[in-house]
């Protein structure tokens, strides 16, 4: 029977996917570049403000559509730091409920991570402080509203937060801004007839995540962009509540991936295809051609053209890809090491770790400041779960065990460190996850050891990053001290 039922739930998973038909993109419009965000020094301290507001955007040409945004009306400006610099944020909620800041990926004390413990309700405003600590890379913010972050980040409410630091300087690599540098966040939606976005936390929404069947980049439907640099450098953030995308050019060309989610890979890393789930980013440089002005370029999340590029006369901006980017300090792990372990079972409104929902007045685990640790996180799935597996079609492409397809692998994404994966099912990591992470894809079934150190006070969440599962209680939280 419960066999019976869950088919029927995959049946209607399939069928609700497709049922309103997704706009038709037709590669139009300019890519929106979100502004940087201007900052004035005070007192040794660079000061940022943003709002936090609803308000009216065009996802999809000529159809107006509610969204939420920082500062703009959906998505918000890019925020840019630099390692070793103390800033200041005046954040306003204008959204008419409570909401947080989360700044994913970055290391700060815990009173400053904008988790569910620093909601600020409508009509106040949020003021965190904090030293950048960590190297160069791409991370990202959103709201962290307990049992609303998923409704609020599918609203609009995300933006890039990029680090820089003397080694990224210094790298011969694009860094500029807007020209040979883009962020590309990508996120899928789904429309009413009117064009009003659907949300729901749901049936087969709450079990598998809200998942569209429109794929957006930088908040619009099918955008296209002037490519005039011969190298461009790509942050992709799959910025989806719940899907896994395959990333790639539509023909199939090569590709350098330089960083993971929380800075440069040691060495750059020739690919056709990267695999990101939800939270997780990456960091590619793409070589563009003369001969590439006459073709029907595209960037591709799975079978899906999602930007459209438009090849103009190139400048020679860099000589090359550069084959050694960073080195790395590797951990010293203790033979002593504490291993804890985080089992991840369940789906919909059932989902656990370690057999446990999120409970705010409760702390999971007591953490030593600066100590390394192995972590180790396990996907029991359900017990129908190998039966989805098999469903989805998994694609030998990523080096997941259901190629990355599985409706039940887990996103476990980590508060406030950088970690590194020590073995994937017992096998030594591929090159694209061989860096610093603060996300990972465990699929159905697999388990994944990571070593992480502590560097910040407080108290942090760890939690699936399918934002569904966060706040369906797929969380837990930890204390640092
Ligand atoms: Cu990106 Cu706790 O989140
Ligand atoms: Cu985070
Ligand atoms: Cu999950």
């Amino acid at each position: 029977m419960k066999k019976f039922l869950f088919l029927i739930f995959n049946i209607i998973f399939l069928i609700s996917c497709s049922k309103s038909l997704p706009p038709t993109p037709n590669f139009s419009r300019d890519l929106p570049v979100p502004p940087l965000l201007n900052g004035t020094l005070i007192d040794g301290e660079i000061n940022y403000e943003f709002e936090i507001k609803k308000g009216k955007s065009e996802i999809i040409e000529g159809v107006k559509t509610e969204t939420y945004g920082y500062n703009g009306n959906i998505l918000g400006p890019t925020i840019k730091v630099r390692k070793g610099q103390n800033y200041r944020f005046k954040i306003h909620n204008n959204l008419g409920e409570k909401t947080s800041v989360h700044w994913h990926g970055l290391r700060i004390p815990g009173e400053m991570d904008g988790g569910p413990n620093q909601m600020f309700i409508d009509g106040n405003y949020w003021e965190p402080h904090y030293k950048i600590e960590q190297p160069a890379a791409t991370l990202w913010y959103h709201p962290h509203t307990w049992h609303k972050t998923g409704e609020h980040a599918y609203m609009g409410l995300a933006g890039m937060y990029i680090i820089e630091d003397e080694i990224s300087d210094n790298l011969p690599i694009p860094k500029e801004y807007g020209v040979d540098d883009f962020p590309i966040i990508v996120q899928d939606k789904r429309f009413d007839r009117s064009g009003n976005l659907i949300y729901s936390n749901e049936h087969t929404d709450a079990m598998y995540g809200m998942r569209g069947n429109t794929l957006i980049v930088n908040g619009i439907l099918a955008p296209i962009l002037d490519i005039s640099k011969k190298y461009i450098r790509f942050r992709i953030l799959n910025g989806s509540n719940a899907s896994n995308y395959l990333y790639s050019f539509s023909d199939n060309r090569d590709f350098y991936q330089i960083a993971t989610d929380g800075g440069f890979l040691e060495k750059s890393n020739k690919l056709k295809k990267i695999f990101l789930s939800p939270g997780e980013r990456v960091e590619i440089i793409v070589e563009f051609k003369e001969q590439d002005k006459n073709k029907n370029l595209y960037l591709r999340a799975d079978d899906n053209n999602i930007m459209k590029f438009n090849v103009m006369n190139l400048d020679k901006n860099i000589d090359g890809i550069p084959n050694t980017l960073v080195n790395f300090q590797e951990y010293d792990i203790p033979s002593n090491v504490n291993t804890r372990e985080f089992i991840l079972q369940g789906m919909g409104h059932m989902v656990t770790i370690n057999g446990k929902q999120m409970n705010m007045n409760r702390v999971d685990e007591y953490v030593n400041l600066n100590e390394i640790e192995i972590w180790e996180i396990r996907n029991i799935g359900t017990m129908h779960g190998g039966m989805m597996g098999r469903m989805m079609n998994p694609s030998n492409d990523t080096d997941f065990s259901n190629g990355g397809k599985s409706l039940n692998g887990h996103p476990f994404h980590v508060h406030a460190v950088q970690f590194r994966v020590l073995e994937r099912n017992g096998r030594e990591p591929k090159a694209f996850e061989d860096g610093w992470k603060d996300t990972i894809f465990v699929d159905l079934e697999e388990v994944v050891k990571v070593a992480v150190k502590f560097e910040d006070k407080g108290l942090f969440m760890y939690h699936c990053h399918i934002l569904e599962h966060e706040d369906n209680g797929m969380m837990g939280t930890f204390l640092v001290e």
